[in-house]
């Protein structure tokens, strides 16, 4: 996975990919685009027919009143009443069918994000905090929205109101029309200078916007260490200093966005004085009648409103391309580790586990993390990993899971390479207690089956009984609210929960990252008890600290600096008094 460039957080010469971004805008829309044709519909009607309007005021100066004829006048004020019903209809209906698809097109997109996020690997999470993807899935979609309920509309109905009212200008009077074609040039330039000079501005606001709420989550995440430390104003201080330079960024684009507005606010008075001056000396000399003058400044208000929308629109695309080029960043990414051309399905483990000369690095230029690991791992029989910190121990069960690939070797279960197996059904085979638990919001029994509401509340019964954990559960009634993170149940209790579910879920293999903090002896006991007794009814890996859980394991493999050092029983390995028994004896007396 090329996590270089995905982290952007700090790269202030990034900039846009303005094909591949608009490739995802415009994939989204052409997903909608039916509702959004029907938007366009309803737009160009109440377009078409506010361009009625001069027309209406030229016929009533240059027709009715001239000849003095009322019903003419009143026919042209009915007129003028009906296209302002029709034009506020159709604006009514146009909004309602944008706004529905919009939200549409933005939940799609959601979905897709966040799905496409979950598939990704453990090492992207590792590179990308949790709050700046929150923001991604967030605010960057909300930003997309107002693009696709206002402006991708806005801007071909402008567009085409722009050309209808410069068409029936000409057709009026061409000469005083083409008198205003010069101002064309002097907008294009502008629009130019403003996109170079704010391009990469929107792209550094983007990015604090993100940052903003990255931070707070991250130190929220850590109040605890943040107090324990009194680090709380520190911790204000860089957030005020976030916050303020994510004012100035967007102060300055506002400024931009002013300046930009108003130099083209001039243009339209400018205009508007040569239509006067020049066309009033062509009524003067008798070319031209009133009628066509006023009608003139009315369609040159016309003219100018999508000029003066158009600078909100740049803006609302800049922001929206920025946001775009994001969301279409993380949605290049691809999984590193992928489901095989033709996966075989993993149901049961009926022979073994099997490790042959496994080599594995984390990085290509980093040394070997393991090296020449070989261990087998028969059915219903279980195997205690023991090592220094940093050993390698998480790696060789995360290898088995495959969060990460391995260089050399093989892994197999039952004959089968695991790079030949379904990854949702290696996953789902194998259950795994992390050290870290993570319990979710929700009752002591959502957590117990996993949020997986079609396991059988029996199943949990069974579970529990079979552990001998019936006391412990009387404490912690299944119904007992859990907080976000388990913050109101101690290490030890949530340990004891993470082991029922691993009972619970069913698995047949799991693997256990034991634990190392010490706990009360009764808990402890409980811990001991309950992994007793999926050892005994699983097959299972566990990095184990506990002496009492190495014994009761069937093999026990030592492992350091990535090698396996010594792999046997436990009488096997104390007769042999080696590594093992150095370490029994360190860490547990003589006796025991
Ligand atoms: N995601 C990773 N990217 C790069 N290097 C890693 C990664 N995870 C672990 N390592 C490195 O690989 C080596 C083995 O790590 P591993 O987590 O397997 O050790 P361990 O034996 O489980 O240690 P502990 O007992 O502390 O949990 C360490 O040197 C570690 O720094
Ligand atoms: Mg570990």
């Amino acid at each position: 996975m090329h996590h270089d460039d995905h982290d952007d957080g700090q790269d202030p010469k990034e900039t846009i990919n303005y094909r591949e971004t608009f490739r995802l805008l415009a994939g989204l829309i052409n997903s909608r685009r039916r509702p959004f044709a029907v938007a366009l519909v309803y737009t160009m009607v109440s377009t078409l027919v506010s361009l009625l309007i001069p027309i209406i005021a030229k016929y009533v100066i240059d027709t009715a009143l001239p000849a003095k004829d009322p019903s003419a006048l009143l026919l042209a004020t009915g007129a003028y009443l009906a296209t302002t019903v029709v034009f506020l209809y159709f604006n009514y209906l146009q909004v309602v069918q944008l706004a529905k698809a919009g939200q549409d097109l933005i939940v799609d997109l959601k979905e897709r994000l966040l799905g496409h996020m979950l598939s990704l690997d453990l090492e992207f999470y590792s590179s990308m905090p949790v709050g700046r993807l929150t923001a991604r899935v967030q605010s960057d979609t909300s930003t997309l929205y107002a693009l696709f309920t206002n402006t991708v509309i806005s801007i071909v109905n402008d567009a085409l109101m722009f050309a209808i009212a410069f068409f029936v200008m000409a057709y009026y009077n061409l000469k005083l029309t083409l008198m205003l074609v010069p101002m064309f040039p002097v907008l294009a330039v502008l629009g130019w200078v403003f996109v170079k000079v704010t391009s990469p501005m929107y792209v550094k606001v983007r990015k604090l916007a993100a940052e903003v709420p990255g931070f707070l989550t991250e130190q929220l995440n850590g109040i605890g260490v943040l107090q324990a430390f009194s680090r709380e104003e520190d911790t204000s201080r860089k957030m005020e200093d976030l916050n303020r330079r994510k004012f100035t960024a967007e102060m300055r684009v506002e400024l931009l966005n002013v300046v930009f507005f108003l130099s083209i606010v001039f243009l339209h008075p400018a205009t508007t004085a040569a239509v006067f001056g020049i066309g009033g000396k062509m009524v003067m000399a008798g070319k031209l009648t009133v009628g066509v003058i006023v009608m003139f400044v009315m369609y040159l208000g016309y003219l100018f409103e999508p000029i003066f929308r158009f600078s909100e629109h740049l803006s609302v695309i800049q922001r929206s391309f920025s946001a775009g080029h994001r969301i279409s960043k993380i949605l290049a990414l691809k999984p590193a580790l992928t489901e095989p051309p033709e996966p075989h399905f993993l149901t049961t483990v009926r022979g073994s586990i099997d490790f042959r000369n496994v080599w594995m690095r984390y990085r290509e230029d980093a040394g070997w993390v393991l090296k020449n690991v070989s261990f087998t791992l028969p059915r219903g029989q279980s195997l205690a990993i023991l090592g220094e910190t940093g050993g390698g121990k998480t790696t060789v069960t995360s290898l088995l899971f495959r969060f990460y690939d391995f260089q050399k070797g093989h892994i197999e279960i039952d004959g089968t390479d695991i790079r030949k197996l379904s990854l949702g059904s290696l996953r789902s085979a194998i259950g795994l207690v992390q050290q870290d638990i993570y319990l979710f919001p929700g009752t002591v029994m959502d957590n117990l089956k996993l949020m997986d509401a079609s396991i059988p509340d029996g199943r949990v019964h069974d579970a529990i009984r079979v552990m001998g954990l019936d006391s412990f559960y009387k404490k912690h009634p299944l119904d007992k609210k859990v907080k976000e993170k388990g913050a109101n149940l101690s290490i030890g209790e949530k340990q004891v929960i993470s082991l029922t579910r691993a009972m619970v879920l069913d698995q047949e293999v799991l693997v256990l990252d034991e634990a190392t903090s010490n706990m009360d002896p009764h808990t402890e006991r409980l811990i001991t008890s309950a992994i007793k007794s999926l050892l005994k009814h699983k097959t299972v890996i566990i990095i184990a600290h506990r002496l009492s859980t190495i014994r009761s394991a069937d093999r026990i493999m030592m492992i350091s600096g990535g090698e396996v050092r010594e792999l046997g029983t436990h009488d096997e390995l104390l007769a042999a008094g080696g590594l093992y028994s150095k370490y029994y004896r360190l860490q547990y007396g003589e006796g025991e």
